[in-house]
């Protein structure tokens, strides 16, 4: 399997994401994740990226493209396929990301696109929790752990992400609206391109997916 998910902030990318990985054993390859490892370890680009993350911008595609080349050549779970989760965010990353999966010989399979009404996202948003460590989300009301502020798997505590928060939130969307819808229309121009309806529960959100995976695979 080697697809993309995409979607606004927020409409459950990484939620998904995860159940894919074990279902298929293949790679979860999270730009989001990869940048706030690097801040957290303070690289030399990390400094850089958490400014533009901070303000709901995106960071420049050489280091996104670096990031993701990096994990295709060199992550071993990707020899069995990779979910491509916040990449690509424009139609320059989808061309370089194209020229590089035509050079591996690993087309897409399918690029699903979590749709969801932008009204839906501040709540999502705003009561997220994360496990830094892993990327595990889980929501204060929706989806909340089983002991508070704590990570189900490790016991290690959560935090709330430095941008999600309101103000942040609404360059993030503009973000996504000007920049990354012209993506979902590049791969509905390459028949590849499946939507699915993100405002209902995680549970039937799973079962749509897979649904278009039976479709499709
Ligand atoms: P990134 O980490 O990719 O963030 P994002 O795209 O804004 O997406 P989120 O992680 O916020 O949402 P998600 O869809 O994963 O939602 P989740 O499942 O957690 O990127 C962050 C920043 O990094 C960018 O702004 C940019 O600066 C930079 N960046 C990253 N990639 C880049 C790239 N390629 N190019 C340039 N810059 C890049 O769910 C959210 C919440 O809702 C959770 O609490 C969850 O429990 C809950 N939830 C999930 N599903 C449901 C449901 N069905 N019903 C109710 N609640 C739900
Ligand atoms: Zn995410």
């Amino acid at each position: 399997l080697c697809m993309v998910i995409m979607g606004p902030p927020g409409a459950g990318k990484g939620t998904q994401a995860p159940a894919i990985q074990k279902k298929f054993n293949v790679a979860h390859l999270a730009t989001g994740d990869m940048l706030r490892a690097a801040v957290a370890a303070q690289t030399s680009y990390g400094v850089e990226a958490k400014k533009l993350m901070d303000a709901g911008a995106l960071v420049p595609d050489e280091i996104v493209v670096g990031l993701i080349e990096e994990n295709l050549n060199n992550n071993p779970q990707c020899a069995n396929g990779f979910i491509l989760d916040g990449f690509p965010r424009n139609v320059a990353q989808a061309e370089k990301l194209d020229t590089m999966l035509k050079a591996m010989n690993k087309p897409l399979n399918n690029a699903i696109e979590l749709v969801v009404d932008d009204t839906l996202l501040v709540d999502r948003i705003c009561g997220r929790l994360v496990h830094p460590a892993s990327g595990r989300s889980y929501h204060k009301i929706f989806n909340p752990p089983k002991v508070p502020m704590t990570d189900d798997v490790t016991g290690e505590p959560l935090i709330q992400r430095s941008d999600d928060n309101e103000d942040t939130l609404k360059n993030r969307l503009q973000a996504f609206h000007d920049q990354t819808s012209p993506v979902a229309k590049y791969y509905k121009e390459q028949g590849i391109w499946y939507g699915v309806d993100a405002a209902q529960t995680p549970e039937a959100v799973w079962d749509s997916i897979n649904a278009i995976f039976d479709k499709t695979l």
